[in-house]
């Protein structure tokens, strides 16, 4: 039967790819480790649940108005007003299933066929995808020979005037580098002077480590909100471990966020009327949940680090956040598809390809699961590569 070009173009995931063949083998009972993974294990915030479960039973199972609940909007301006020194108004939010239909939502506002936006390598598999689906042209920025994050001069010198926008995740998935001030910076002054839009993915903006803090692009802007051509990104998936909720939201001028509500009421309405109530439990808790996960993470991280050193070739460079680490595998396999296949059959281990983030000779390895499967994972990578 006829099927779109769009969906002949799209790639399939190479994470849900890999958990199927993880699940096969699982399935068949071998010991498989998950180091592939993209969500905590922590459970969700008490608030979340209280809220979720006295909400069911109080019948709050219905549409709610497009852009979210005026409740929860409201909430989101005490939290981007904290996080971010930003004071918004509820008309400058726009909360979605998950922070990925935020971007996509954000893409189909601003994107005509043809557009180009530029983003750096490694990025999130997902954005060259979704620019695809708005018939956009991805445009992937590669850092310098062992760097994992481009220069803003190189970024700069791929927008052109088909340029639409600029995508930045910081810290980022899959390298857990935080980008510097400095960069962000640059990157808020090119696109004001170039008025396009910057698009800043903050997913992981609380998961950073060593006392550092993610810089906020809105800080570097010369532009109050409404001329503004930042619109962030957020959401409740990473910070609270709350992946199965489905609640995202963007901040962004009152403009482009009802270009982005008009798509989103297209395409699902609202988001789930007992998820945005859970969202607003897990944000009106206080900062402890996040402060464990965070440190707990941090923990993980340096575990992480210790059991990698002890495999001579890899070269590391250290995340200062996120789950993900993105060692370079190159001296043991350039072929970064090809060394993922190996690992799984030999050692029963899942690491993501670095070729799917844009970067051959990388695997990207999670953090995000148990220390005993951190430890015995990376041990069986090296029995397996000596
Ligand atoms: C960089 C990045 N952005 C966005 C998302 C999507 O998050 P959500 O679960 O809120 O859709 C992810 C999830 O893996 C991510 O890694």
């Amino acid at each position: 039967m006829h099927l779109s070009q769009l969906a002949m173009s799209i790639g399939q995931s190479a994470t849900l790819k890999l958990n199927e063949l993880a699940g096969n083998l699982k399935a068949a009972g071998k010991p498989v480790i998950h180091l592939g993974g993209g969500e905590p294990e922590e459970m969700i915030p008490s608030g979340a649940r209280e809220e979720a479960e006295k909400n069911l039973s109080a019948g709050f199972v219905r549409y709610t108005p497009t852009t979210g609940t005026a409740e929860l909007k409201k909430e989101l301006c005490l939290y981007t007003k904290k996080h971010y020194g930003l004071e918004p108004e509820p008309k400058n939010i726009v909360v979605s299933s998950g922070a990925k239909q935020a971007i996509y939502n954000f893409l189909m506002a601003v994107i005509n066929p043809g557009d180009h936006v530029v983003f750096p390598a490694p990025y999130w598999v997902s954005y060259p995808e979704m620019v695809k689906m708005v018939y956009g042209m991805p445009v992937a920025v590669p850092p310098r020979p062992g760097e994992l994050v481009p220069t803003a001069e190189d970024m700069e010198a791929r927008i052109t005037s088909n340029t639409r926008a600029v995508l930045l995740n910081s810290p980022n998935n899959p390298s857990g580098q935080l980008y510097s001030a400095e960069f962000i910076r640059e990157m808020v002054e090119i696109c004001e002077y170039r008025n396009i839009y910057l698009l800043m993915d903050d997913i992981y903006n609380r998961l950073v480590f060593d006392g550092a803090k993610a810089p906020s692009a809105f800080s570097f802007s010369t532009r109050g909100l409404e001329d503004s051509v930042i619109v962030s990104i957020n959401g409740v998936s990473k910070t609270y471990s709350m992946t199965g909720f489905r609640i995202g939201w963007s901040v962004g001028s009152e403009a482009v966020s009802k270009a982005m509500a008009k798509v989103q009421a297209q395409v699902t309405s609202c988001p789930s009327a007992l998820s945005q109530k859970a969202a607003l439990g897990a944000l009106r808790g206080t900062d402890d949940f996040v402060e464990t996960l965070r440190s707990g993470l941090e923990k993980k991280r340096d575990t992480m680090l210790t059991e990698l050193a002890k495999l001579k070739k890899v070269k590391l460079r250290k995340p200062q956040g996120t789950f993900y680490c993105f060692p370079d595998f190159s001296a043991y396999d350039s072929d970064s598809a090809r060394l993922a296949a190996m690992l799984l059959e030999k050692a029963l281990v899942v690491a993501v390809p670095g070729k799917e983030f844009g970067l051959e000779g990388h695997l990207r390895l999670s953090y995000c699961g148990s220390l005993t499967d951190i430890i015995e994972g990376v041990e069986r990578i090296r029995k397996a590569l000596e």
